[in-house]
């Protein structure tokens, strides 16, 4: 029935859209990166994809050079005494993983896959950290 599947595409926007407005510019850049991490994880041990890797690689650069200058949604959370510090910790944080970038870049402009692979692991565990330390729903588990 028409009308009915018109009503359900009229509900699910009600619901959506404060959903969607609740998201932050921060996460909105997180999003961007987690679609071309995913995809680099796939394929970073296959050299013949090295140079999709690199653009991958260079979405994640662009929207992590933009997260580091926004600050995390959590600073509001924390006492006004230590927010400058909780937010120069988490620059700190960002401005290691796009070195870590940088590394995996070289790596793969250098078709060295296997290392390329080592440092992909440890773009993830600086993710993993990050969320830990920096992430509202991370923070309470
Ligand atoms: C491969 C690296 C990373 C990926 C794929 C990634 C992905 C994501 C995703 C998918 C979200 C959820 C976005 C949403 O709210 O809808 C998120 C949130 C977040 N991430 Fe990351 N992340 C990465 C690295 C990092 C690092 C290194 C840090 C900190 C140094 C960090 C800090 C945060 C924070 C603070 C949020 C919450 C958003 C906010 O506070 O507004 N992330 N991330």
């Amino acid at each position: 029935m028409k009308f009915r599947a018109l009503l359900t595409t009229l509900a699910l926007a009600v619901l959506a859209g404060p959903l969607a407005a609740d998201e932050t510019e921060l996460g909105a850049k997180m999003e961007k990166m987690g679609g071309a991490f995913r995809a680099l994880r796939r394929q970073i041990s296959d050299a013949s994809k090295n140079a999709d890797s690199l653009a991958k690689l260079a979405v994640i650069r662009q929207n992590a050079e933009a997260s580091a200058k926004l600050d995390p949604a959590m600073t509001k959370d924390i006492p006004a005494a230590k927010q400058k510090e909780f937010v120069a910790r988490y620059q700190a944080e960002m401005k290691k993983f796009l070195e870590l970038t940088g590394k995996v870049e070289a790596a793969l402009k250098a078709n060295n896959n296997a290392e390329a692979a080592k440092l992909v692991n440890q773009l993830a565990d600086a993710q993993k950290a990050g969320h830990k330390e920096f992430k509202k729903e991370d923070k309470k588990k």
